[in-house]
Order: C-alpha cells, then structure tokens, then sequence
C-alpha cells in the first residue's frame, strides 16, 4: 500500500506548497501528489483550482497571470498565519527537490501542457518514480504516445471493465478509482489484468480504512500520518 501525500500532507499545511510536502516527507509518506497547470507565459507551477483566490492572496485565473506575479502571491496565509510568505512553487523547482528522494504522482490538471510537461520531466536527472495522472483520458494517451516509457495512471470517475479496458489499450500503468468503488472485487478485476490500482477522493478515516481492505496498491490522502499508523496497526507495514 502506497501512502502518497495528497497535495503534500494537505490536512496540516496549505496544499501544494513545500511545507506540505516537506512534512509528508518528515510523515514518511512514501510519494507525494501534485496538480500542474501553466502560467500565461507557460510557466508549469502547482496548483489545483484553475483559479488563485482559494489558495493565494491573489485574484484571476492561473493561465492569465504572468509568473512573476504567481511568484509574488502567499500561498500559506489562507491556511494558517505561520504559513505566510509561503510560495506557489514551480514544477521545475519541485522535481529539482523531491524527484531524488520519492516518487512523485503528478496530475495534468491544465490543458495543452502535455509536452511541456514532459520537457520538464526530461531535465530531471535521476528521479526515483513519477507516474503522471489525470483525469483526461486523451492527456493521458497523448503522454503515453509522446513517451511510452513513462508511467500514466488515469483518475477515471467509473472503476468498471471498460475503462480497464481503455488504460490497458494505451500501455497504461495503473487506474485511479474514486475510493468508494475500490471495492475488493473490482480491485481483483484490474488487478489480474496487468493494472496497479491507486484510489482517490480518500475524504475520512473510513474511507482510508475501506481502500486498505479492498486491497489497493495505494491511496492518495491528506493525512499521510494517520494512513501510517493504520497500515501499522494492520501489520501491513
Ligand atoms: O488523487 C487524485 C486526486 O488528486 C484527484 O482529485 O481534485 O484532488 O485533484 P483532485
Ligand atoms: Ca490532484
């Protein structure tokens, strides 16, 4: 079971900045989630709403702002005052700093950016794993067309047989469920035909506690910690 950081530890510190990731790190989460979208002049920064205000002090959409402005706003304040001055980070200073140390589930969320993407996952020397995700089907092809040996994972909002069917006709690596259909039964479906299954939309310790009994290969989560010590609990770590 894969504990991956949703966001980075994102129950404790403001999603998507290097607190939140640093403390998954101090968590010992095993890989750490990540949403990419492109500034107007085609910076790739992380960030998950296509607008700034829920998580910045900032005003717009992300794809009209110049990163120099991006680069200006507090990503932390919103959460926490000890949190202020925190930046939205560049993908390409976030590979610089984990890509060595964990793998790394990073989701296209913009559009059109899938060669920069892989642009920017070329300059990464040595990274331990990145499995790229989304939940566009036609991203995810792409990816796979432009680099076969890259892993895809596709965040499909139907765990059924066809859309086994549809990762597996693009040499996909694994299938993303919402975490309320990762039952044990369907996780055997993907599983015995060739897939690693990693569940999403973890909300609560019920649902974490749900996933672990299917029998996934891993889950993102907000709460890296409490994943931990139940996997602990169970002897499954
Ligand atoms: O684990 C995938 C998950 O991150 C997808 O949903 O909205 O949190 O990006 P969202
Ligand atoms: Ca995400």
């Amino acid at each position: 079971m894969q504990v991956i950081a949703h966001r980075g530890a994102s129950a404790y510190a403001p999603e998507n900045t290097f607190p939140a990731f640093d403390l998954a790190l101090a968590m010992e989460a095993d890989a750490l989630e990540t949403d990419i979208r492109a500034t107007r002049d085609g910076i790739l920064v992380l960030l998950h709403d296509h607008r700034v205000e829920r998580t910045t002090n900032g005003q717009g959409d992300i794809a009209e702002l110049m990163w120099a402005e991006v680069q200006s706003l507090d990503a932390g304040s919103w959460f926490a005052p000890e949190f202020a001055g925190t930046r939205v980070p560049s993908l390409a200073s976030f590979l610089a700093r984990y890509a060595a140390l964990l793998p790394l589930a990073l989701e296209v969320k913009g559009e059109g950016i899938e060669h920069a993407v892989i642009t920017a996952l070329k300059a990464v020397r040595e990274p331990r794993e990145i499995t790229i995700t989304s939940f566009s089907f036609a991203t995810l092809a792409l990816i796979k067309r432009l680099q076969p040996t890259l892993r895809v994972g596709w965040l499909t909002r139907c765990f059924d047989e066809e859309a086994i069917a549809r990762v597996r006709a693009i040499g996909g690596e694994q299938i993303c469920p919402p975490a309320e259909q990762t039952t044990a039964a369907r996780v055997t479906w993907a599983k015995e035909r060739g897939l690693e299954v990693r569940a999403w939309g973890v909300r609560d310790e019920a649902a974490m506690i749900s996933v672990v009994e299917a029998g996934a290969d891993g889950m993102t989560v907000n709460f890296p910690n409490k994943l931990i010590a139940c996997l602990r609990q169970r002897s499954l770590r």
